[in-house]
């Protein structure tokens, strides 16, 4: 049943602006900004969604997200000490997810911290690396830069495989973009003919640096748990998994947006430099939102109840791929909203938080379609509410290589987003 008081309005405004989800109480901790990541939430959503579930009764003492990115979630509920389950499909982002939520100890860091230059500086004679064939490489880097990376790279990988290993990558994934001539945040992947791309060693050990004074941070909270709380990330497909039984009480996630970020592109230099794939186009396929899948527009449509029907017909009169790539995705987020039942214990909480499009004057309501999907799916107590983005700068319109622009017929994006709630 819907939020009474939402009970006669129709679906596009079942929603209202009252502020409760527009700002943490709290400066962010270091931690959440150990790696740049596209699309990621603010924390104090985390922590307010549980106060929330808790307020209505939900007694939350497993959290996951479905869609883990860069692990804002994971983090948040391992300061609330709670167990988490979470994946993501892009191992980049599960790697960093991962880093973020394990315990590391500090003098065990300053060890492999030290082989690992020992190691880098016994390789200064490097002249040759197999990185140096990769054609993709090439053209983001030059030939010292990607000696320099090898360099590190090697002397990372006498770390023993494990949690050290992995929080070296983790630094070592984000220098990959400082120290190229990816234009700097630039949510498309494209080469900025002016930059000075920052030198190798310098950038890594400053990152480490900061990794550990995150740490240092994390670990230094007043009311450290006595016991520690569990934790698994996977890498995977969401819809694709089986679960044999509910096992959470409350999902904190939020879905890619339709072809606005090609996560696979954008973590291109780490999947590439971390041998998670030899060509990173691979890593699209199954990537929500994607403007690459091969959509089968009958069955996708076939789908669809009326709410994204209606939205996927109206583009169908101004952009066919766009209406098949928008179909597709919303026959993913039904089989997400699907999933997602099957995760959660009875009585558990679902929220989304999910922003809206416009393509070409025509409104892409991704909240309104969720709320659609969750009324369908039998969940309870549904509730949606706006919130501002504060980040959001004045022109609301990208264009095609996604950066701002004053051009209205671009795909415009809004400054605000929406917190969707439902209980099974
Ligand atoms: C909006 S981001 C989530 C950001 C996250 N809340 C954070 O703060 O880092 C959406 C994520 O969904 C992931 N994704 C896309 N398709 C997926 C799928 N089929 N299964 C699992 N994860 C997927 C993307 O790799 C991306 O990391």
């Amino acid at each position: 049943m819907l939020n009474s008081s939402f009970d006669t309005a129709s679906p596009s405004s079942m929603s209202n602006m009252s502020g409760r989800w527009d700002f943490g109480g709290e400066k962010e901790p270091l931690m959440h900004r150990i790696h740049a990541y596209p699309a990621k939430f603010p924390a104090f959503i985390t922590q307010k969604a549980v106060a929330h579930a808790r307020e209505r009764g939900v007694e939350v003492k497993r959290i996951a997200d479905v869609f883990c990115g860069c692990g804002t979630t994971a983090l948040e509920a391992k300061r609330l000490n709670t167990d988490f389950w979470g994946c993501d499909i892009n191992p980049v982002a599960t790697l960093i997810a991962r880093v973020k939520r394990n315990d590391y100890q500090k003098t065990r860091l300053e060890h492999y911290l030290a082989d690992i230059l020992r190691s880098y500086a016994r390789r200064h004679r490097l002249h040759y690396s197999p990185y140096l064939k990769d054609d993709r490489l090439n053209y983001w880097f030059d030939e010292g830069t990607i000696l320099e990376l090898s360099r590190v790279k090697a002397a990372i990988d006498t770390v023993p495989e494990g949690k050290y290993h992995d929080f070296f990558l983790c630094a070592f994934s984000n220098i990959l973009k400082p120290t190229s001539k990816w234009l700097t945040k630039s949510i498309k992947p494209q080469v900025d003919p002016d930059k000075k791309p920052v030198d190798v060693l310098p950038a890594f050990e400053g990152q480490v640096a900061l990794m550990i004074k995150a740490l240092n941070e994390v670990s230094e909270q007043p009311g450290k748990p006595t016991k520690k709380a569990a934790s698994i990330i996977v890498t995977g497909n969401i819809l694709e998994m089986d679960f044999a039984e509910p096992m959470v009480d409350l999902i904190v996630t939020s879905p890619p947006y339709v072809t606005s970020y090609e996560y696979a592109d954008l973590h291109q230099l780490s999947s590439l430099w971390l041998g998670y794939t030899d060509d990173y186009r691979k890593l699209r396929t199954g990537t929500m939102g994607s403007l690459y899948h091969d959509s089968d527009f009958n069955r996708d449509i076939k789908n669809l109840n009326a709410t994204g029907y209606g939205i996927v017909f109206q583009l169908y009169d101004v952009d066919r791929r766009k209406a098949k790539a928008t179909a597709r995705y919303f026959a993913d987020l039904l089989k997400t909203v699907r999933q997602c039942v099957k995760l959660l214990n009875p009585g558990g909480m679902l929220l989304f938080v999910i922003g809206n499009t416009e393509y070409k004057g025509v409104k892409i309501d991704n909240a309104d379609y969720l709320l659609s999907c969750l009324v369908d799916e039998g969940f309870c107590e549904i509730e949606s509410t706006k919130r501002a983005i504060s980040s959001k700068i004045l022109t609301p319109y990208r264009d095609a290589r996604g950066k701002f622009t004053t051009d209205t017929t671009s795909r415009k994006v809004y400054a605000e987003e929406f917190v969707v709630t439902g209980r099974c």
